[in-house]
């Protein structure tokens, strides 16, 4: 199928574009490189001798979008490109409300301009807010309390009222849980801009000496020991997610999926995992909780298996060697490919 994946030289599109290519789909890439670095894809076409098919564009411009789904004959969408940082989203309300909410709604009117009604939507577990029932089913209650979140909660609302509307539209909107790992060829993985948010470059990075120690935000919780608990899923897990979600497709609906492993991993066990992996020691300090966290957080995913026969395979050895192999092969992320 030709697709159209916006987002997609970011992390988790840049590992869509490589399992879409796998399964035999052409992706096209529309993408403003607001938070990716062109040379992603010289990597990508390092791994499939030709270069991925990337037209720089912001998804706020519909007639580009349009232009684009003409020109490539896309037939489908997965949508990546937007914000995705929480706190920035606090201090910076109206930057994510206008692309992640403005954006994908002249998305939407580009398709439907188009007569392309097939839609995959990045959304995320933050839209369960502190969870009541763990594992988390898809029917769970929806709350949050980010601005971020909002606006994950806000297009889906959309594309719930867009199906109703218009019955014809098949939309499959996957809640991604705490996705980490690399592409084991260690050309591809995450690259944080600035100081990262997430635990998992955090710890990378303290292990290959960017960085002197990881803070951990609180060891009160009601845990096993103490420290946070989430569901971490291998980002190449994720990626094939999205192949298996195209199944949803063929028929229309308006269907949402967890994407995770139904297993829960503390913080203290993500620092024993990366030490094993690495050989390196990560020296941690215990700190303060982070306002606005939660103590525990993982997936049912058993929907996902059902409708999609999808699930999680990677183990956290796996995701811990794969950004270890990244991380160590590139300690500067996209900065240390000389021109290529
Ligand atoms: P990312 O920042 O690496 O990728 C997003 C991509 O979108 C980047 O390449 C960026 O340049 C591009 N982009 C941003 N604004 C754009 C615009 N206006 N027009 C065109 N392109 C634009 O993030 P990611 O981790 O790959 O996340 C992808 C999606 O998954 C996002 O929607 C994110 O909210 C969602 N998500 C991510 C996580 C996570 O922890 N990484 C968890 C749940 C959901
Ligand atoms: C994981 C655990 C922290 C950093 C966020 C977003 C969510 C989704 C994924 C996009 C927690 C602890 C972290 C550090 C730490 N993104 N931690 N020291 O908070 O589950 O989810 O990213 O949709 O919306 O909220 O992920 O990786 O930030 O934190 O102790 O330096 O690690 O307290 O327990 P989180 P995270």
């Amino acid at each position: 199928m030709k697709i159209l994946v916006t987002g997609g030289a970011g992390y988790i599109g840049s590992h869509t574009w490589i399992a879409l290519r796998e399964a035999g789909h052409t992706p096209v890439i529309v993408d403003n490189f607001a938070n990716a670095s062109p040379r992603v894809l010289s990597r990508l076409g390092q791994l499939f001798q030709t270069e991925p098919v990337c037209i720089a564009g912001d998804i706020r411009n519909a007639t580009l979008i349009e232009r684009v789904i003409e020109d490539h004959g896309c037939e489908a969408v997965i949508h990546f490109a937007g914000y995705k940082a929480v706190g920035e989203s606090m201090a910076e309300p109206l930057k994510y409300f206008e692309v992640n909410v403005g954006g994908t709604e002249r998305l939407l009117t580009a398709m439907a301009n188009t007569g392309v009604r097939k839609l995959i939507f990045s959304s995320s577990a933050t839209v369960y807010g502190d969870p009541e029932i763990l594992p988390i089913p898809e029917d769970h209650p929806l709350s949050t309390a980010s601005v971020y979140g909002q606006t994950k909660l806000i297009v889906e609302d959309m594309l719930r009222a867009l199906h109703a509307s218009d019955p014809q539209w098949a939309i499959a909107i996957l809640r991604y849980f705490n996705p980490v790992g690399a592409h084991p060829s260690g050309l591809i993985g995450e690259d944080p801009a600035d100081t990262p948010n997430n635990l998992m470059p955090f710890i990378a990075q303290v292990a290959v000496g960017r960085r002197p120690h990881l803070n951990v935000f609180g060891n009160d919780y009601p845990t096993p020991d103490g420290t946070g608990v989430r569901d971490y899923i291998h980002v190449c897990d994720l990626a094939e997610g999205h192949v298996a979600a195209l199944s949803l497709l063929d028929e229309p609906q308006c269907t949402a999926l967890n994407l995770g492993t139904g297993k829960g991993h503390s913080v203290l066990e993500m620092v024993e995992a990366f030490e094993r992996a690495s050989g390196r020691h990560v020296p941690y300090r215990i700190t303060d909780r982070r306002p606005g966290d939660i103590a525990s957080c993982y997936a049912d995913p058993s929907r996902a298996e059902a409708l999609t026969g999808w699930r999680a395979e990677r183990g956290l050895d796996e995701m811990c060697a794969d950004v270890w192999r990244w991380q160590s092969q590139n300690p500067l992320g996209y900065l240390d490919v000389a021109a290529e």
